[in-house]
């Protein structure tokens, strides 16, 4: 990828935003192309004083994603792994059964009921005790020096998905939750057709988009940097959940003692995580935040190969085409 600045100044951010390209057309917020991808106006503004004002600490632990390829299962499992002394994952009152895991462990980049600046964002995290756990879908290249510099000490742990199954699981999620963020562009997503989503998906015009371009540089960092960045496939991880937790806690520097394998905590933890158990949550039954956006939107089928069941194999067949292309002579394939 291009090398960015390390440092994004803000005042150079806000003569810039408004000349960047454009993208209305993806609901519920408006998009801007910055450094070959497509973020939220929201998100670039706040970019400056997160590079700026964001101290990492070596304990640190950052979940990477783009959108609807597992961030909600990463979040909760890393939470309840990295913190099961202080709370274990049979309890009764395990902070995972009165909060949804993105109250757990929060976006560093947005505050998803979008009534926080960066700044008060970080302040709550400073307050946070170590090791944090913090979310982002910010693509790599975009990720503030200290965190994603050669010297930084912090550690990363990204999901990727299929593409065709992030495209449609992010269909489902944007027409549930859309309205919550206005309702002009709540109208948008309703009436935004698989055919017209699909196409936004292709060109990767749509949050964090493209997402393979977002997938290969995690990739690409986890090749140069394995100490500090894990890459891990939600379809690999769904076929072995068991094995991904105890690689999840190796990669954090608290892999688990015979005793506590043998005590059944690994099956623990990937019981209280799995999709039935957190979707069947009251919680998340009939929680929601401030915006409106409601719990349950998170949890669906969590399956791999859903897309047969929506895409066409054209659609299929040219997605993968798009990607193929992209990814060429790159060394990752999905
Ligand atoms: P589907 O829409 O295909 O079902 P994200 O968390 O990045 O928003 O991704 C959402 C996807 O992860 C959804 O996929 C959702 O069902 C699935 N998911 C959520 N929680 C899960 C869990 N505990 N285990 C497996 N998949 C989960």
């Amino acid at each position: 990828p291009a090398p960015v600045d390390a440092t994004i100044q803000a005042g150079r951010m806000a003569a810039l935003l408004p000349s960047l390209p454009l993208e209305t057309r993806c609901p519920p917020l408006p998009l801007r192309r910055y450094n070959g991808f497509w973020l939220p106006e929201a998100v670039l503004t706040e970019l400056p004083a997160i590079h700026a004002r964001l101290r990492p600490r070596p304990s640190d632990i950052f979940l990477a994603s783009f959108p609807k390829s597992g961030t909600t299962w990463l979040k909760a499992l890393a939470f309840a792994t990295v913190h099961r002394a202080r709370h274990p994952p049979s309890g009764a009152d395990h902070p995972l059964r009165r909060m949804n895991p993105h109250e757990c462990v929060r976006f560093m980049e947005m505050d998803p009921e979008l009534r926080r600046d960066a700044s008060s964002l970080l302040e709550e995290f400073e307050e946070l005790d170590s090791p944090r756990v913090l979310g982002t879908h910010l693509p790599y290249c975009l990720l503030p020096d200290s965190i994603a510099g050669e010297a930084a000490g912090s550690r990363i742990m990204y999901v990727c998905r299929n593409p065709k199954d992030a495209f449609v699981s992010g269909l489902f999620f944007v027409k549930k939750v859309s309205s919550a963020y206005g309702a002009g562009a709540g109208a948008g997503a309703q009436s935004l057709s698989l055919e017209e989503a699909f196409e936004l998906f292709c060109e990767g015009r749509l949050f964090a988009g493209p997402q393979w371009k977002h997938v290969l540089q995690y990739w690409e960092a986890s090749m140069r940097r394995p100490k500090q960045v894990l890459f891990l496939e939600y379809e690999r991880m769904l076929r072995d959940p068991k094995a991904t937790v105890k690689k999840l806690a190796e990669f954090m520097g608290c892999g688990f003692s015979k005793e506590e394998e043998e005590g059944g905590v690994v099956d623990e933890i990937v019981k209280l995580c799995s999709l039935k158990e957190l979707k069947n949550m009251e919680v998340n039954k009939s929680g929601g935040n401030q915006a409106g956006v409601r719990n349950e939107a998170y949890f669906r089928k969590g399956s791999s190969g859903d897309w047969r069941n929506h895409l066409t194999p054209e659609m299929a067949a040219r997605l993968d085409k798009i990607v193929e292309d992209a990814l060429q002579g790159s060394g990752f394939a999905f």
